[in-house]
């Protein structure tokens, strides 16, 4: 077993991935860990799986720049995408950073967020009721899918006869942030950015003509700014818009979506939610931490930075395992066991240090709310079939799960 998890570690090559791996990441990630926890790649890039190092690395901005400039250029040359997320607020760094966020956070403010609580309720119902109704449901096109984006929908106000393409544009936008990007994925990408910019610039402007109330709509309070004067730019206010939408509606279908099979495969830990529906808050974070939908996180360090007892010189791409992270015994106790009381739970999911998840306190709301009324209502769910993996390293989740709702 030692001798084949060394191994494990020392194959391990993130652009060559079996389809073992995308089924179950987990025994290479504790192979990583324990036997090479600062893996260099054949690319010449860095894996990190301890979480103390994942800790240390989001922590420094200073040497671990989020700074995609230099990375991107070849990836994507002088394209759309290019421009979109070298100006998303993730791929910044302090001072740019610093005053995007600032703006964002001030506009994604906990009384906003509180405010959304009934739509979601009653979002969720509708589609309870649809599934009721037809008797069974693929979980994650007549469930999962279907919540972050009307949500995120509701939070920049887009009208409803307006909202069909925006998850083929997140989804092609995010398809082409994998390690490796085909021709056709990055022309897909490329078209969704051109569209996604098209449309937000007719939003915009309707905004701006018939201001929203900027109590309930984010993108109201994105166009006027603060009080004292400061700004997005157009070009921050546009691509940061398309970032919202992206960065909230993958992940948080892939937090209803996995915690929902999580709870299926764990019958003992589903009929102690069931029994006990107000362990729903400490229940998600531990799917949070358990099945997490981002796996992967990326720094390049700006100087020679000492890592887990390894030098790294300036430049230096690293990719920090959050799915890993959130698995290591010496942060958590027995962390291959799912546990929905499980107290503390500091896990890495939505990352630590200036980039922690600006929507987490949405994310938290949506999942709590999705799994807590999906299980009250079909408390017998089960998988009718066998559910299929999106195919995706950093984003994990699946594409369709079938299931009877008994
Ligand atoms: C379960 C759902 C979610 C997960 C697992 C998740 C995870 C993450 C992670 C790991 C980061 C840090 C990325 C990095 O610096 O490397 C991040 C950043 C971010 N997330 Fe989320 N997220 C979720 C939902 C959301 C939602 C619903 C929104 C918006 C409404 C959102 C908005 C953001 C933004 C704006 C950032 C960038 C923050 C910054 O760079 O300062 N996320 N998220």
């Amino acid at each position: 077993m030692n001798a084949d998890a060394r191994q494990l570690a020392a194959n391990f090559n993130l652009e060559r991935l079996s389809p073992e791996f995308y089924d179950d990441p987990y025994p290479t990630y504790r192979a990583l860990r324990e036997n090479e926890p600062v893996k260099r790649l054949p690319n010449g890039t860095v894996f990190l799986t301890r979480y103390d190092d994942l800790v240390t690395t989001y922590k420094n901005t200073k040497s671990f720049s989020s700074d995609k400039k230099t990375e991107f250029a070849p990836k994507y040359g002088d394209t759309p995408l290019y421009e979109h997320h070298t100006t998303s607020l993730v791929f910044n760094d302090p001072p740019s950073h610093t005053r995007v966020r600032r703006l964002i956070m001030g506009a994604l403010s906990p009384r906003a967020i509180a405010g959304m609580e009934p739509d979601i309720v009653k979002l969720v119902d509708g589609l309870l009721d649809a599934i009721a109704a037809k008797g069974s449901c693929e979980l994650i096109d007549d469930f999962a899918a279907s919540i972050p984006i009307e949500v995120i929908g509701n939070l920049l106000d887009v009208p409803h006869d307006e909202r069909a393409p925006l998850r083929d544009w997140s989804l092609a936008i995010l398809g082409a942030l994998e390690p490796v990007v085909p021709a056709d994925v990055a022309a897909r990408g490329n078209k969704a950015v051109t569209d996604f910019l098209a449309y937000l610039r007719t939003l915009v402007e309707r905004r701006r003509q018939q201001p929203g109330n900027p109590e309930r709509d984010v993108l109201t309070r994105l166009i006027q700014g603060e009080e004292s004067g400061e700004r997005l730019t157009e070009k921050e206010l546009l691509h940061n818009c398309i970032f919202l939408l992206n960065a909230g509606h993958e992940t948080t279908t892939n937090l209803i979506g996995n915690g929902l099979v999580t709870l299926h495969r764990n019958p003992g830990e589903k009929q102690r939610l069931i029994d006990n529906p107000g362990m729903i808050k400490t229940a998600v974070e531990e799917m949070l931490r358990y099945e997490s939908s981002n796996q992967l996180g990326n720094r390049i360090t700006t100087e020679r930075v000492e890592l887990g007892g390894e030098t790294l010189e300036p430049g230096t791409s690293i990719t920090l395992c959050i799915g890993a992270a959130n698995r290591d015994p010496e942060q958590f106790p027995e962390p291959e066991t799912f546990d929905i009381a499980r107290t503390p739970n500091r896990h890495l999911a939505f990352a630590t240090g200036a980039h922690q998840c600006a929507g987490m306190a949405l994310a938290r709301l949506e999942g709590a709310v999705a799994i807590a009324r999906f299980l009250a209502r079909f408390p017998d769910y089960a998988l009718s079939g066998r559910p299929v993996r999106g195919g995706r390293v950093r984003f994990r989740g699946f594409l369709s799960v079938p299931c009877a709702i008994g």
